[in-house]
């Protein structure tokens, strides 16, 4: 079989953003498109010839059409062996996991994660690093300076593979394996976790809902949940991976995961529930009538590590995105560990893990793993969780509540504005930058500015710098709003603005946090002059 090379040229528009190529299904369905991405991967990542490559997907409209182009690409690039998951399908965590248990050079994972599918939704392409996390950026930064100038990509003329079954297949020097894409994953939980006081716990009457909102998940959640630790079928629910989620946005928040949040705050529902998004690299964690922020539920899996086995010798350090709450910094305080501030972005923390120095992290949106991978990991939250309510015998909300009376509690909201216009959103960044003089010292009410900046970063481990990653305002008392633009939307511009205040008195810690926080979200939109701007008094969508 003989390499067939194709003439093309280059797009414009396929730099990476916060994790990956995120663009419309119809973009990708044009001619070159993908097969111009793809190939630029292969010219710029060195060293892949010959090595082992792991392929997958969310399953999400176009996944399956793209994982055979990958494939017949790989090949006529000289991949020596492609591990690619059955129905073309791998969690964005299970592909991490793959990589490294296999020993891959690297991975391709097609995902647009929380986006929405279908013909007229979203999809996406990312490379991982033989590490099984995002390429950093001098990588996505080469791999879109290829994108510039891109005159060829090589190809075989060869039928599509059988991607439903699983088995070996030789596509000239490259052997193609596809794999089940659950068992190694599952194998890695058993061994973190207490799957033994887990299934007592179930067994015992402690009732659950996991939805895997028609996303990858579910034969996960099914494999894990239901056939592994025992729990009634039925437990998983939207358990079927569709190609446009069923219609839905595979988003595990209080927004889109209705169905899940109405069932946990009804008089009669389970005592947890949690959900995954498209790509099973998030979670939301509910007890009945009790929503876990994920900046909280960060702080509570590093206070309570050591009653999980995989994390019982204790934790090297921990690590959150800048806008993620400070909660976890109190309980790295108290532990007397190390915590890291990164950019927005899962990629930022793989250098930590890669060094030893971070064992935990997490992002306030709805990300939050270790480093079993180098991925965040919805399924695995969700274990962990399981795993400190069968140690501690507890309801979610007792041990939320608990663990606010001992640390302090962080109220925290995020507050999102999307599809503005691209020149209206950087006007508010300006606006506020320009603000930067005069702010400090300035009272807004009882809140008094202490400092501000545009948040820049430095690798420990390797020095790189970061630049730009969002406005912080800091205040007196450990208040603080940050404005960020997104770097995963698909259309216009999305602004993202980060509210939280501190309050150490538990009589005071029970309010409703869009209360608790009204203040500061009134100071946020005037600092920002939102209306005038943006022309929106209100946000779309409040986490
Ligand atoms: C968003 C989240 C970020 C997360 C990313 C990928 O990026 O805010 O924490 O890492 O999705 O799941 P953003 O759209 O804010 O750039
Ligand atoms: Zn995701």
């Amino acid at each position: 079989m003989t390499p067939r090379t194709i003439s093309t040229r280059p797009f414009t528009d396929q730099r990476p953003g916060t994790s990956g190529l995120r663009k419309k299904v119809t973009r990708f369905q044009e001619p070159h498109y993908l097969e111009n991405f793809v190939q630029s991967i292969f010219d710029s990542v060195g060293k892949l010839q010959g090595e082992t490559l792991v392929v997958g997907g969310d399953g999400r409209y176009f996944n399956r059409e793209a994982i055979q182009t990958i494939i017949r690409m790989a090949a006529a690039n000289g991949i020596g062996h492609l591990l690619v998951g059955r129905a073309g399908l791998l969690s964005t965590p299970a592909a991490s996991a793959v990589i490294r248990k296999h020993g891959a050079a690297g991975g391709i994972i097609l995902s647009a994660s929380h986006n929405p599918g279908g013909p007229d939704g979203d999809f996406g392409i990312k490379f991982n690093t033989a590490n099984g996390g995002p390429a950093p950026e001098k990588i996505t930064e080469a791999i879109y300076r290829r994108t510039l100038e891109i005159d060829r990509y090589l190809t075989l003329d060869c039928p599509d593979l059988p991607l439903d079954h699983l088995g070996s297949h030789r596509l000239g020097e490259t052997t193609v394996e596809i794999i089940d894409p659950v068992a190694d994953y599952a194998q890695l939980m058993e061994a973190l976790f207490d799957f033994d006081a887990i299934r007592e716990l179930l067994q015992g009457g402690f009732t659950l809902r996991f939805d895997a909102m028609h996303a990858v998940t579910g034969p996960y959640a099914h494999e894990i949940l239901e056939n592994r630790l025992g729990a009634p079928s039925g437990t998983v629910m939207n358990g079927t991976p569709l190609p446009d989620f069923g219609g839905g946005h595979p988003d595990p928040n209080l927004a889109y995961a209705r169905e899940l949040v109405e069932l946990l705050f009804s008089d009669d529902g389970p005592d947890f529930g949690a959900a995954s998004d498209g790509d099973g690299d998030r979670n939301m964690i509910l007890g009945r009538n009790f929503f876990v922020t994920p900046s909280d539920s960060l702080a509570l899996l590093t206070a309570n590590a050591r009653l999980v086995p995989g994390y019982r010798n204790g934790i090297a350090g921990v690590a959150r995105s800048m806008p993620t709450s400070l909660a976890v910094d109190r309980v790295a305080e108290k532990l007397g560990i190390e915590c890291y501030e990164t950019p927005t972005g899962w990629k930022f923390f793989g250098n930590l893990m890669d060094a030893g120095k971070v064992t935990l992290c997490g992002e306030e949106s709805f990300g939050t793993g270790s480093n079993h991978i180098r991925e965040k990991d919805g399924l695995w939250a969700v274990l962990f969780w399981l795993n400190i309510l069968a140690a501690r015998r507890q309801s979610v909300a007792e041990i939320v509540r608990q663990h606010w009376a001992e640390y302090g509690r962080n109220f925290y909201t995020r507050h999102d504005y999307e599809e503005l216009e691209m020149a209206a959103a950087q006007g508010v960044m300006q606006h506020l930058e320009q603000q930067f003089a005069i702010l400090p010292g300035q009272q807004f009410g009882s809140f008094r500015v202490t400092s501000c900046d545009n948040f820049s970063y430095t690798d420990p481990v390797d020095g790189s710098v970061s630049s730009n990653q969002g406005i912080r305002i800091l205040f007196d008392g450990g208040s603080r709003i940050v404005y960020r633009l997104s770097g995963t939307g698909t259309v216009g511009a999305t602004l993202r603005i980060y509210i939280e205040s501190y309050e150490p008195d538990p009589g005071k810690q029970l309010q409703d946090p869009q209360e608790a926080l009204a203040p500061l979200i009134e100071i946020a939109g005037r600092l920002a002059e939102l209306p005038a701007r943006t022309g929106r008094t209100a946000p779309s969508v409040i986490t």
